[in-house]
């Protein structure tokens, strides 16, 4: 299996490109076959996680050819709504496959998803959601069985729910009559997907609020459209700069989709600019003096992202005083705290949610262990700063998420290697 080997305590100087986002690349390909014409997304990042959607779609007839970041998907020969279970399993954010095959189809069937271990992550909401919709939902031998064309109304969501809110746009883009999402979650990514429906021919507004209106047309036609700039990538090489006290521009972003990272950062004593290159946003970080602790609570859209806690947690281990971290999405997602105590790092984990953490502590480079996609760049994270070798297994949770992480870190100054395949 793939390592990274990381020499630590290397500044770190240049430019980091931000890819398209995760998070919303991996919606805008299955609302994709919602078409009767091909699509072109362009600012595809190049990760493991988009090849498993990918080959999920093809699994179910949709022609998709990609090159440069760059995805072709001819929906044509979409004829399943059966997506292959074994890649289904593979990639929790696969349940947003389900509100298209309902709405092209009126059935769907598959596995419960799997994904990172960070928690319990029940799929009970999405359910309940197309249920509002008519659906009807049956589970034998851990398979569901959903039958039924969604039909408009109003939806009130049982929590704010990235995937769920997905969910029920796509469901309902071709329903006729008016569908109102209530209690919708937020996130910039959910507003990048009604964009790209509203280009193919939807009639979405109020997404990227918590309240979203659908006014159901009866087709949609293929489009161009360019993914928004990954938030996630560009705050952990931001965390990373800061860990480092580097000087790094680190972009294309749209830098009020990370406000209160921003924010939190700037309190911890980090320097951070925002300039433009070309009509394009970019974050400078510069040399600071001695960072000091700051509390964080994890929070839906605009919250701090929870998928920014770890980095977080492992820059709060270079800062003087004691801060608490207040994970309030998942119950599971400190699993990575027990390769940062290893490596030196002082941390008391007072519940499923709550952490703190005192610093300034000095980091040793060990052998560890990366078990979901954002704990493992926190600890690559904590490796660039650590005294000595550190040793990263697990990169495929890494690759998951991140494109080419070792070569845009290498391409910046850090003695990063990655060994075995
Ligand atoms: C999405 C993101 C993930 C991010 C998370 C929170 C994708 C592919 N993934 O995940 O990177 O960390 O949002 O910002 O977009 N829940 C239920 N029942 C459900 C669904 C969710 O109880 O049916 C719970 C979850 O366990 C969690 C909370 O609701 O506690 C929010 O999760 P949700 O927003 O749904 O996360 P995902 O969409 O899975």
């Amino acid at each position: 299996m793939a390592k990274f080997e990381i020499e630590g305590q290397q500044k770190l100087h240049g430019t980091i490109l931000v890819c398209g986002a995760k998070n919303a690349a991996l919606k805008i390909l299955p609302a994709s076959i919602l078409a009767d014409s091909p699509s072109e997304i362009s600012n595809i990042p190049n990760i493991s996680d988009i090849s498993v959607m990918i080959d999920i779609l093809r699994s179910i007839g949709a022609k998709i050819e990609t090159q440069d970041h760059v995805a072709t998907i001819d929906p044509g020969n979409v004829d399943s709504h059966k997506p292959d279970t074994d890649l289904m399993k593979h990639l929790r954010g696969s349940i947003v496959l389900i509100g298209p095959l309902l709405a092209k189809f009126g059935h769907a069937e598959f596995s419960q998803p799997g994904g990172c271990l960070i928690g319990a992550r029940p799929i009970d909401d999405h359910l309940d959601i197309f249920r509002q919709m008519g659906i009807k939902i049956s589970l034998k031998n851990g398979k569901y069985t959903l039958v039924g064309k969604p039909k408009s109304g109003d939806i009130v969501l049982n929590k704010l729910s990235v995937t769920a809110t997905e969910n029920a746009i796509m469901a309902a883009v071709l329903s006729p009559g008016i569908t109102c999402i209530h209690v919708a979650a937020a996130e910039p990514e959910i507003a990048d997907l009604a964009d790209f429906l509203n280009k193919m021919g939807a009639k979405i507004s109020g997404a990227g609020t918590h309240d979203i209106t659908i006014e159901g047309v009866t087709k949609l036609h293929g489009t161009k459209h360019d993914v928004l700039p990954d938030r996630v990538e560009a705050g952990t090489y931001l965390i990373a700069a800061i860990a480092t006290n580097s000087e790094l521009k680190i972009g294309p972003i749209i830098p009020n989709h990370l406000n209160i990272v921003l924010k939190k950062l700037q309190a911890c004593g980090a320097r951070i600019e925002i300039i433009d290159q070309n009509g394009q946003k970019y974050f400078q970080t510069r040399k600071h003096k001695e960072l000091k602790a700051v509390d964080i609570d994890t929070r839906t859209y605009p919250g701090f992202p929870t998928d920014l806690q770890s980095p977080f947690v492992t820059l709060m281990t270079q800062a003087q005083g004691k801060s608490q971290i207040f994970e309030t999405i998942f119950e599971g997602r400190f699993l990575y705290l027990e390769e940062l105590l290893t490596m030196g790092a002082k941390a008391e984990i007072v519940s499923p949610h709550i952490v703190n953490v005192s610093g300034k502590t000095a980091l040793r480079g060990k052998e560890i262990f990366s078990r979901d996609i954002r704990g493992g760049a926190a600890l690559v994270i904590a490796a660039l700063v650590a005294k000595g070798k550190t040793i990263i297994n697990g990169l495929e949770f890494i690759d998951r998420g991140y494109e080419s992480m070792d070569q845009k870190l290498k391409a910046v100054g850090a003695n990063i290697k990655r060994i075995g395949d």
